[in-house]
């Protein structure tokens, strides 16, 4: 019986150290490092609520180095899509592409620097089906993207691989290699004021009410980790409030 004991608990104890556990923190001047062309390196984020949004802004910011030809950024699988979000861009073309519910739009023309910190918003809103995406400070044209549909139920929400198929499929063309920081989602369009703020880095923008870099959990699965920004680049520290 004893030993039948210790054996139960050594078998819980492996489990829990096998499988990773979210974390909650506030990783205000952190980046999260995405070092190897591997689909197994990636970083799940928990809202702490399902989807109802009917419209919606991404904010973040990231430092690319890509050995993938479409690397992806962010993207949200659904119940009833597992392309519900996503955003990626082609490394041939320098294309920025937005897939909303199984749709896609290409972005033509904006800026896409390697090696330095690029920020970028997108909007959507279900009223009209259009999405609109910033990108250091220059703004894309409007685009019709995706049904007029509101997004629903328990997403699987994903940075630096893109799911593809099934929840948490990914494929070794989309997966990014850089940097990513302050990645906050809105239940709203954002103003261009917001927006501009938030590209400025200044410290008042505003924080995501669905995800929030300053109050994040996450679980990291892979060779991600978390760094300090100004321990890995350049980048002067935010003004203080
Ligand atoms: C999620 O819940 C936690 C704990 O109640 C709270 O501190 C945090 O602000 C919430 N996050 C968002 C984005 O509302």
């Amino acid at each position: 019986m004893r030993r039948l004991a210790s054996y139960v608990i050594f078998i819980v104890c492996c489990g829990l150290a096998l499988s990773q556990q979210p974390e909650r923190k506030c990783l205000r001047e952190k980046v999260i490092v995405f070092p190897e062309l591997s689909t197994n390196t990636w970083v799940k984020l928990h809202p702490n609520e399902s989807m109802t949004q009917t419209e919606f802004t991404v904010c973040l910011r990231f430092y690319p180095d890509p050995e993938s030809s479409n690397p992806c950024l962010f993207s949200i699988a659904t119940p009833s899509n597992p392309r519900d979000i996503s955003l990626l861009w082609f490394v041939d073309t320098k294309q920025y592409q937005l897939v909303i519910h199984n749709s896609l739009v290409q972005f033509n023309g904006l800026p896409l620097n390697l090696n330095q910190w690029n920020t970028i918003c997108v909007t959507w809103d279900v009223k009209n089906a259009l999405a609109q995406m910033f990108v250091n400070e220059v703004a894309s044209i409007k685009r019709v993207v995706g049904p007029k549909q509101a997004f629903k139920g328990e997403p699987v929400i994903s940075l630096g691989q893109c799911q593809t198929k099934v929840h948490s499929a990914f494929h070794l063309s989309k997966t990014f290699t850089g940097f990513i920081s302050d990645v906050h989602m809105h239940n709203q369009v954002l103003t261009i004021n917001q927006i501009k703020t938030y590209m400025e880095a200044k410290s008042k923008y505003k924080l995501g009410d669905y995800i929030n870099w300053h109050n994040l959990m996450y679980t990291i699965f892979g060779s991600a980790e978390i760094n300090e920004k100004h321990q890995v680049t350049f980048k002067v520290k935010e003004e203080q409030p």
